[in-house]
């Protein structure tokens, strides 16, 4: 697997190389140069003892004087000598065959000197020759450092380059580092965490990052993209328990609202069993009819019951917001009377369709409705006005209670699942949470607002399209 962890030893291995590499041709071309100093000074001191061997040789064809040719036999040797001690490095500069030439030369020199030598003693001289060949050893000389020279400069210009090319290899290297930190690291640690956000705030997207190569960061959202879709599969399980829990809290109310039907439809069947045959047939079809409505009435409220506690998910559709909230009225009726609340509802006229999850959004307002009604237990005034938003374009819903009011030090904390300040058995702390992670799924938001010993005013904003 191209791990993030085997790509940084890669990079880190090929800096390594390139430094260990510009070192190594740095070191060569300095020590090369170091040599071809070297060199260049025996070769100056090898053109300075022929234009030594030329200068006495044109003294002496001057003067005649025999000093001077003593020098010219001395520089000669001096001459010869290096030559032989350079053969080497010369054969390298120039070629063999020029060496070679140079060599006889040398011979030539040191034979017309020879004879010179005699000709001072009644011999014979041959002046324009070694003129000739002396002029031969210097061109030679002088070639022989101009080629040097030239070596020098091509390795002076190769020590210029050679990090300048290594630096833009260096930056490329830097470029497409940062080019694949970009890509593979950066920008799904940026989705990641928008995602984390978002999970935060109750929506649990998937990070729909195209995954190409495997390392740590793809190992990293494929584990969050589980983790989202389990978190989301619980939502759905919290959110039926906390339906349950919802019903278990209006559930007295339920059972008396069902009661009083049951106890209607006995004493009806009381009447008619008893008083059955006296009555006349338009009170018996009374009493029919008067059954029929409390049969109705009770279906009706099992009917709430079961719509309230269904279990179908995610399921939004554009309806007017006006028959949810009569249903929502219908079932928490009685738990409103036993706790001796007024009921307000204030539902602006033509409001605009939302889509939402019907179900959902009916809990998320029973969780309210509840939540106001037990912040009054002496009784008090609930309202739920819904009216159109300008601000936002969207609906905005208020749930407003006369209760107790909430604490400015923990309406941070409200929202967060489990707190409560209930007492035990009495609240789980998981309304406000559930409540806000439905608003959320719907593209609203809720907020807060609360006065101690005066009440509290939940508002839901809702977009006209979620
Ligand atoms: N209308 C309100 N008036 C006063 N306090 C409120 C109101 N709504 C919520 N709270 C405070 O917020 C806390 C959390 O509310 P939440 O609905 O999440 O849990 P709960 O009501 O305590 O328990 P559960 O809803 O699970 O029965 C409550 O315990 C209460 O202290
Ligand atoms: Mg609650």
């Amino acid at each position: 697997m191209q791990t993030i962890r085997n790509r940084l030893i890669i990079i880190l291995v090929v800096c390594f190389s390139f430094i260990v590499g510009l070192t190594c041709v740095d070191y060569y071309h300095i020590f090369s140069l170091q040599k071809k100093l070297v060199l260049i000074e025996q070769l100056d001191d090898f053109k300075g003892d022929i234009l030594e061997l030329r200068r006495y040789e044109k003294n002496y064809f001057l003067t005649g004087n025999a000093i001077h040719f003593g020098q010219m036999d001395f520089y000669l040797s001096k001459t010869e000598n290096s030559f032989l001690n350079l053969e080497k490095e010369m054969k390298d500069i120039l070629n063999t065959s020029e060496y070679n030439q140079c060599a006889v030369a040398l011979k030539v020199y040191h034979k017309i000197l020879k004879h010179t030598e005699e000709a001072m003693d009644g011999g014979d001289s041959d002046v324009e020759n070694l003129r000739a060949t002396g002029a031969v050893l210097t061109a030679f000389s002088e070639k022989l450092i101009n080629k040097k020279h030239i070596r020098i400069a091509r390795v002076l210009r190769q020590m210029l380059i050679m990090p300048l090319a290594f630096s833009a290899g260096f930056i490329f290297l830097v470029i497409f580092v940062m080019h694949m930190t970009r890509e593979d690291v950066l920008k799904p640690l940026s989705l990641l965490q928008i995602a984390a956000e978002n999970a935060s705030k109750g929506v649990f997207d998937p990070i729909g990052h195209v995954i190409r190569k495997k390392n740590e960061v793809s190992q990293c959202i494929a584990a969050f993209n589980k983790m989202v879709v389990e978190i989301d599969a619980g939502q759905e399980q919290l959110l039926q328990s906390r339906k349950l829990a919802s019903i278990g809290t209006f559930t007295s109310g339920i059972a008396h609202e069902l009661n009083n039907p049951i106890n209607n439809i006995s004493l009806i069947v009381d009447s008619l069993i008893e008083d059955g045959d006296t009555l006349l047939l338009a009170e018996r079809m009374k009493l029919y009819n008067d059954l029929m409505d409390q049969a109705e009435r009770s279906t009706e409220i099992v009917k709430n019951l079961l719509e309230f506690s269904r279990t179908d998910q995610g399921h939004f559709e554009n309806i007017s917001l006006e028959e949810m909230i009569e249903k929502t009225q219908r079932l928490l009726k009685n738990e409103l009377s036993i706790k001796r609340v007024k009921f307000h509802v204030g539902v602006q006229e033509n409001l605009p369709k939302v889509r939402i999850d019907k179900s959902r959004l009916q809990q998320a307002l029973v969780n309210l409705l509840l939540n106001g009604i037990q912040a009054m237990p002496d009784g008090g005034i609930l309202t739920l006005t819904i009216e159109a938003d300008p601000e936002s374009g969207g609906i905005r819903m208020d749930v407003r209670d006369t209760g107790m009011g909430i604490q400015k030090e923990q309406l941070d904390s409200i929202f967060d699942p489990f707190f409560t300040t209930k007492k035990e058995g009495e609240g789980t702390g998981l309304g406000l949470s559930v409540t806000y992670n439905i608003i959320q799924s719907h593209n609203g938001r809720i907020s807060v607002k609360s006065t101690l010993g005066k009440g509290t005013c939940f508002s839901i904003f809702l977009p006209v399209k979620a």
